[in-house]
């Protein structure tokens, strides 16, 4: 029959109906003349304790069950005699779909993230992998409801392009691959196997493309993954990642500032209002301040900061830090996380960076030496989101270019949107599995990502 999802079960139904309900096993408990099943679906936190006994013509196979197996049950919910749970299944049939035997690498204890990340083909199956990922799925709905109700485009970028967007040289080349026969001849890369014949790399950023649909549409959104070769083994990067860019024109820094607080704080209110089992258990079981934290910068206004007046704090500090602070150098994620936690203690905007230290779209201000950029940086995870009012004036954004050392024949299309109807634009890009990470209190990238792409994990 029908399976109802155990969501619904425990939220609505009442005592003495019918059901049909499948899902795993987490545990099975043999008692005197009764097998217990607490069995999950996915569809919530909770697991729904099913009651077996020995009338059940398998009843031997049933109490033998192992964690992990598969099953299908009928039965009557009725209300449980047991504490924490409303309900429980009397089953009438216990069917065994796909039993799990003692191999099964997920067994009834509490197994460390680490472990965890060496079965990742399994781990979505425990609570804490349950609700990472319920979260990330309603997280990502919430990003497009946000700019739906403000009537943002949302558009689809490439992935495969031939421009690096930061200029990071972080592409990864995109070639064909025979599997049988590795792109590489006698150690060198086989250029005719590009991209018929072009030298293409996975996009690093949508935000260039993203540009000329806000400078058509107004106001525009890209969600989608995007990849960077860098070989930086942290909790915080990935070699893919997904990532949230709106663009809108005829706006400044100050209102790409407001924007992404507004749908930042959305985001926030969104996890409380919409997620509260998964979200009371990361609180109870992962990160204890984490309720309290988000209900306060859902509710409160961000601090900001000038790029100059950060680094005198940052000069200041009573802490050794492992990085030099010198006006002009870049701030490493010791620094960020200072600012954010100690400084300010809480979510901050750093603005007007020294444009040498950043990419050759941002809009030079009028000092001539810094330029329109914003960082949202946040406790625990520093860097968040990182934005800009873009350079719009044809002249400027060239002789920028020419100072970066970047062609301007690979950009034709780009320096064209100067050339015909220019006019001032904004944007910001958002990670979102920092997002997750800070709405969760998971400390590792790895652990919010269904399939992580971090060196040495990529086989499925
Ligand atoms: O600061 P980034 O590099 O900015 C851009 O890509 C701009 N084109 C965005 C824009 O203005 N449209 O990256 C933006 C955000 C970072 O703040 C961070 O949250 C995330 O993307 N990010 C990463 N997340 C995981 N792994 C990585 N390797 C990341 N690199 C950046
Ligand atoms: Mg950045």
């Amino acid at each position: 029959g029908k399976r109802t999802r155990i969501r619904e079960i425990l939220s609505a139904s009442e005592a003495g109906v019918e059901a049909v309900v499948k899902g795993w096993a987490r545990t099975v408990r043999v008692g005197k003349d009764v097998t217990f099943i607490a069995l999950n679906d996915g569809s919530c936190m909770s697991s729904l304790q099913v009651v077996a006994g020995p009338e059940l013509s398998n009843y031997a196979d049933v109490a033998r069950l192992g964690t992990g197996s598969a099953v299908a049950v009928t039965g009557l919910l009725v209300e449980s005699p047991a504490a924490g749970q409303r309900f429980e299944l009397q089953a009438r049939t216990v069917e065994i779909v796909g039993p799990a035997d003692e191999s099964y690498p997920m067994q009834k204890k509490r197994h460390s993230f680490e472990y965890l990340r060496t079965v990742a083909h399994l781990r979505p199956r425990t609570n804490t992998f349950g609700a990472v990922f319920r979260v990330r799925s309603m997280l990502a709905q919430a990003v497009h409801r946000f700019f739906a109700d403000k009537g943002f485009l949302y558009v689809h970028t490439p992935i495969i392009t031939g421009n690096d967007c930061e200029g990071a040289g972080e592409l990864f080349r995109v070639t064909t691959l025979d599997m049988a026969r590795p792109p590489l001849v006698n150690g060198a890369v086989d250029y005719a196997a590009d991209f018929f014949g072009q030298a293409t790399g996975l996009t690093v950023s949508g935000q260039l493309e993203g540009e000329l649909f806000a400078l058509a549409f107004g106001d525009i959104y890209t969600f989608g993954p995007t990849f960077r070769a860098e070989n930086s083994n942290t909790a915080r990067h990935a070699a893919e990642f997904w990532m949230i860019e709106p663009e809108m024109a005829f706006a400044d820094l100050m209102a790409d500032a407001a924007l992404a607080e507004e749908f930042f704080r959305y985001l926030c209110r969104f996890v409380l209002d919409h997620c509260r089992e998964d979200m009371a258990f990361f609180n109870e079981h992962v990160d204890r301040g984490l309720l309290s934290r988000i209900e306060g910068v859902a509710s409160t206004p961000f601090a900001m900061m000038e790029y100059t007046e950060a680094i005198t704090h940052l000069k200041k500090a009573p802490v050794a830090f492992e990085f030099p602070v010198e006006w002009g150098l870049d701030l490493q994620s010791e620094h960020e996380r200072y600012l954010t936690e100690r400084v300010v203690g809480g979510p901050v905007f750093i603005i007007n960076y020294p444009k040498e230290i950043k990419a050759f779209y941002m809009r030079q201000n009028d000092d001539g030496r810094t330029v329109a950029a914003m960082d949202l940086l946040v406790p625990k995870v520093g860097e968040i989101i990182g934005g800009s009012q873009r350079e719009e004036r044809l002249d400027l954004l060239e002789a920028r270019m020419s100072e970066a050392g970047i062609a301007p024949a690979g950009l034709w299309w780009y320096l064209d949107s100067r050339r015909w109807g220019s006019c001032p634009h904004a944007g910001f890009g958002l990670g979102f599995e920092r997002l997750i990470m800070y709405l969760t209190g998971m400390e590792n990238i790895r652990d919010v990502m269904p399939f992580p792409r971090t060196p040495r994990h990529a086989e499925f």
